[in-house]
This record gives structure tokens, C-alpha cells and sequence, in this order.
């Protein structure tokens, strides 16, 4: 248990009512500058109780181990914690919270903004019209496919993955999906659930991420599955980049053995590869699933109720 006025370290700017708040109720020092570097992130979980952390701090088991012995709470802004070693922290009695439910719906129209995007070549007919090179209308131009009737197949069927398919569904789209375990309720969206992952790609016009990333997920879509994909259809991120093999999504884009990609999420962001770039049928975004000002206000408001309830002794919220 922390003393009543917790000492916190915010490690980026978070929305102002959410600074506002932080700095009222807690001791909180907030980073103005860039995100920390590995020397200024050490510094800081040595001399705080609780550090509001971001996606772009990597706390490893090296970084944990540099923890000051108040530090007993990483409040994560953010749904994903795969940048946090959650048995390293365990090991040192420290907890993790984070941000779910509240960028479920963000995050979702995202995904199905990459879906058409890609399939309808959005990002390309703007780039074209951007450029002045526009034509003008044409029978033969800018066609590109109707998301009706299409098969879509999601990974992961999370609150995230729900949310895709009731978008999806809206669009006429064909709901399949693999995930650990049957969805209850799947059927409200007409969904086929696919056990083996392998035999869903297989059938997929759209195959689109939504599951977290973990040991188990890494490079879940590799070489091998990338060929299992029809030479028509798309890859959709929007969770996390390293899911995919992103050498070899580039190599079957380069060789034309996928038709295209949608991607918000990178291995090494804020890196894109330029090979990537260099490709018309790739739709890039930098990951905003949870950007807009509902939703990361929101975020920051139960970054806020979280420190709140392990400050007061209390069961945090969302306690990871
Ligand atoms: C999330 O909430 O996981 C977003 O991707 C930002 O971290």
C-alpha cells in the first residue's frame, strides 16, 4: 500500500481532463518530452509508486528488475500489454491495470476502415487525387472489390473481434472465425467458427487480426499461412505487428500472392518499412485504433480509477 498521495509518473501527455485529474488527486509528474528513452524509463520506475505507462515503454524483465522498491503499480493506458513482462512484474509483487472496453468500438471502426479501405483501394484513389494524376471517372478505373457477400475471417473473437463482426456483418460480409474457444452468442452474427486456423485462411477473402499479442501469437501469421491465403485476398492488422511476419507478408505482397493489406500496427513502430510504402495496394495507418478524443479521454479516466482503487486498497477495476 502506497502512502494517501501516491508519487506517479505519467510517462507521456495524456488528454488534459486526465492530467488535470492525475495531478489533482496524486503527487504526478508528467513527461512533456518525448517518449523516455531506456535510461529516463529506469529513471523513472526508481522513484515513483506507480508509473501511467504507455504502449511505447518497454517494460521487460531487464527494465523491472531496475524498479525502485515503492514502485508497486504499472497503470497502463492501453488495452495490449504485451510491451509489460507481466510474470516479471508478478515476480516483484508489482500489478498491472489497463484500459479494456472503452476502445472496443474505436478500434473496431478501425479495422473495418482498413477492410474497406483496401478492398475498395480508398488510400490509393486519394493518393491519386492528392497527386493531380486523377483521369477522371472510367468504366475500367478504380475498381475495386465489393465487401458484400465476401468471407471474412476473423482471428481472435474478443470484445474487439465482436465488435468487427457486427460491423462487418452490417456490410453484407460472410462472419467465420477462430479463436481459443466457441464464442457464445456467435450465431447472432451468423458467424462459423473454425477450430483449426489453417483451414479458415483457406477460405478467407479478408483475414483480420484481433487477438492480443503473446508468445503464442507471434509471427501467428507466417510464410507458411500467408500461402494458405487465396491470391484475392486481403490481410487486415489492426492488434499488433509482430502477429504477422511482416518479412513475409511483404514478400507474398511483392510476388502478388495476396491481393493487398490493411495495417495500423508495425513490428517496430513508429518504423515502416519502406517496401511497404512503395506499395499501392497497402493501406498504412499509424496505429490510431483508439484515437479519437471519446475514447482516449475515457482510456486516461480509468487510468485515473484504477490508481484510485490500489491507492484506497481497493480491487482495482481492471486489474490485468
Ligand atoms: C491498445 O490499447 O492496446 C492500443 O493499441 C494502444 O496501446
Amino acid at each position: 500500500m502506497p502512502t494517501s498521495r501516491p508519487r506517479i509518473i505519467v510517462t507521456r501527455r495524456l488528454p488534459e481532463p486526465v492530467e488535470e485529474r492525475l495531478i489533482a488527486e496524486f503527487d504526478a509528474e508528467v513527461n512533456h518530452g518525448p517518449p523516455f528513452d531506456r535510461a529516463q524509463l529506469a529513471d523513472a520506475v526508481q522513484r515513483c509508486d506507480a508509473l501511467a505507462c504507455t504502449v511505447t515503454d518497454r517494460l521487460d524483465a531487464e527494465m523491472i528488475g531496475q524498479a525502485g522498491a515503492d514502485l508497486k503499480l504499472l497503470a497502463n493506458f492501453g488495452v495490449g500489454v504485451d510491451h509489460i513482462d507481466l510474470a516479471a512484474a508478478a515476480a516483484r509483487g508489482i500489478l498491472v491495470s489497463n484500459t479494456p472496453d472503452v476502445l472496443t468500438d474505436d478500434t473496431a471502426d478501425v479495422t473495418l476502415a482498413l477492410i474497406l479501405g483496401t478492398l475498395r483501394g480508398l488510400g490509393e484513389g486519394e493518393r491519386v487525387v492528392r497527386a493531380g494524376q486523377w483521369a477522371g471517372w472510367g468504366p475500367r478505373r478504380q475498381m475495386g472489390r465489393s465487401l458484400t457477400g465476401k468471407h471474412l475471417a476473423i482471428v481472435g473473437m474478443g470484445r474487439i473481434g465482436l465488435a468487427v463482426a457486427a460491423r462487418a456483418r452490417a456490410c453484407g460480409m460472410r462472419i467465420h472465425y477462430h479463436n481459443r474457444r466457441r464464442v457464445e452468442g456467435d450465431q447472432a452474427f451468423g458467424a462459423t467458427y473454425w477450430p483449426d486456423l489453417d483451414s479458415m485462411i483457406e477460405q478467407a477473402d479478408v483475414l483480420s487480426l484481433s487477438c492480443p499479442y503473446t508468445a503464442e501469437t507471434h509471427h501467428l501469421i507466417d510464410g507458411a499461412r500467408l500461402r494458405r491465403m487465396p491470391a484475392d485476398a486481403f490481410l487486415i492488422n489492426a492488434a499488433r505487428g509482430a502477429i504477422v511476419d511482416q518479412e513475409a507478408l511483404i514478400a507474398a505482397l511483392e510476388r502478388g500472392e495476396i491481393a493487398g493489406a490493411g495495417l495500423d500496427v508495425y513490428p517496430n513502430e513508429p518504423h515502416v518499412d519502406p517496401r511497404l510504402i512503395a506499395l499501392p495496394n497497402v493501406m498504412l495507418l499509424p496505429h490510431l485504433g483508439s484515437a479519437t478524443v471519446e475514447t482516449r479521454i475515457a482510456m486516461g479516466e480509468k487510468v485515473v480509477a484504477n490508481i484510485s482503487a490500489w491507492a484506497k486498497g481497493e480491487e482495482m477495476p481492471d486489474r490485468v
